[in-house]
């Protein structure tokens, strides 16, 4: 058959709803065109991120009500356990409340003021974690990937020669580890080759530096060399995951992604020493090593989770559906970062409005267009969230998982394709005010 269908029928719904564009203007003005501050129940369609936005399975439901609520002990914490050593073989698995709280207790305890982390592109989170410590983040993605309309199978690769440049420079006492984003989320959703991990292995190696996976979407990244990398057509997903950990001495992991769990993350390491340390800092701030900040039926959820994103029907449909959304625009004349990556699509602002100039926010422009015409969130990643240092205008379109049907990203396409025909209309934005540093949570707009 060549429908690709969602692999789930639908048990128990959710109601969408409704706006008018009359409503949809007022609440535009009262959030100063900022859609971080317009209320959930407001939005028709969201894709402001794929993060804790999945609907979770009838399994997982089922495994939730066998959580185990023990302070110390919890049956539920050796259930998720025993899933994640046998996917990634690590010896030290810590949970925490989600990816960032593994990120900062992981710098805290490797980082020091003056070290270096590289990485193929370190996610906002783990940047400000790095940096928070007085270290100093660096990002070395495959030069070739600049080029947002490039199609390469692995444009989130790291650059090899560039990381050997730079323990050449720094020296590799000053790097307490090199870290790879599979998938390269800032990079577009694109996915690192497993050759790409085995010749950063290989250097670290040479230089004794441990190498840790930013793990969040490594279903997505095992399902993309599946596809396209030669040697691992008739591997399973798993085996491909497993392969991906076992090339790596720890990693840092959000649940909220690639285990379809709406809270949650890992830090994990084969370090005896650093993982004493990382339990230390863990009971300060997040909770025992068994719950680690999470419920117990929180770790089930996981657990299960992680069994049910390898599965490869899923997966094929996570792909394609993502795909399915990003040629459907983008051969209709709307540029986006190509190819496809693997939970987003993103749109190259900068591109399709080239008369609105960087400081003008193009991302932004088009993200509140989208909301005023179709309800439709979507977030910019550009020079609204990275400042002057953003090296695109995108607007991202990010799908929760297992959420919506064709027939919402079948409106999405009609809705970006109709502003696209009368894009000349856009007008820029201006910062009125800035509360915050983080601006793109906090700012607000007018338009210019
Ligand atoms: N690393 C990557 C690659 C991420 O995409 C995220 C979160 C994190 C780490 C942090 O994990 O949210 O559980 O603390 N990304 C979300 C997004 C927020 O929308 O892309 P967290």
């Amino acid at each position: 058959m060549q429908t690709i269908i969602e692999p789930f029928r639908i048990k128990s719904v959710e109601p969408l709803r409704f706006t008018t564009r009359e409503q949809r203007e007022k609440l535009l003005e009262a959030a100063g065109l900022n859609l971080f501050l317009i209320p959930a129940a407001d939005i028709l369609i969201d894709l402001l991120t794929d993060s804790g936005t999945s609907a979770m399975s009838t399994a997982q439901w089922a495994a939730m009500m066998r959580g185990d609520e023990s302070y110390a002990g919890s049956e539920s914490f050796y259930r998720m356990e025993k899933v994640v050593r046998d996917l990634t073989g690590f010896r030290h698995i810590i949970p925490t409340h989600q990816g960032r709280a593994a990120e900062r207790i992981l710098f805290q305890v490797v980082c020091r003021p003056g070290h270096v982390v590289p990485s193929n592109t370190h996610f906002d989170t783990t940047r400000a974690n790095i940096e928070s410590t007085g270290a100093r983040a660096v990002d070395l993605p495959n030069p070739e990937a600049a080029d947002t309309q490039s199609r390469l199978d692995f444009k989130g690769n790291m650059d090899v020669a560039a990381l050997e440049r730079l323990i050449d420079e720094e020296g590799a006492p000053r790097i307490p580890l090199i870290m790879l984003t599979v998938t390269n989320n800032s990079g577009g959703g694109q996915p690192v080759s497993m050759a790409n991990i085995e010749a950063v292995k290989r250097v670290a190696s040479r230089h004794g530096i441990p190498l840790y996976l930013d793990a969040c979407r490594f279903a997505e990244n095992a399902y993309f060399i599946a596809m396209r990398e030669p040697g691992y057509a008739d591997w399973a997903p798993k085996q491909i995951a497993q392969e991906m950990f076992s090339l790596a001495d720890g990693c840092t992991f959000s649940a909220k992604k690639d285990a379809f769990a709406n809270i949650g993350g890992l830090l994990c390491s084969n370090d005896d020493r650093v993982a004493l340390q990382e339990t230390n800092l863990l009971i300060l701030t997040e909770g025992f090593p068994t719950y680690g900040g999470l419920a117990g039926r929180d770790l089930e959820a996981i657990a299960v989770g992680l069994e049910e994103i390898l599965e490869p029907d899923y997966l094929h449909y996570r792909i394609v559906s993502t795909e399915y959304l990003g040629r459907h625009i983008a051969d209709a004349g709307v540029p986006i970062v190509e190819p496809p990556g693997g939970h987003a699509i993103y749109i190259d602002a900068a591109r399709m409005l080239p008369h609105i100039p960087r400081h003008q926010f193009p991302g932004q422009a088009l993200a509140v267009e989208l909301y005023r015409h179709a309800g439709i969130r979507s977030v910019e990643i550009g020079s609204v969230m990275f400042g002057e240092s953003a090296p695109h205008e995108l607007l991202r379109l990010a799908i929760p998982r297992r959420v919506y049907t064709q027939s919402h990203i079948d409106y999405v396409v009609e809705a970006i394709l109709e502003i696209n025909q009368r894009r000349a209309e856009l007008r820029g934005l201006e910062i009125v005010e800035q509360p915050t540093f983080l601006r793109h949570f906090s700012a607000r707009f007018r338009q210019v």
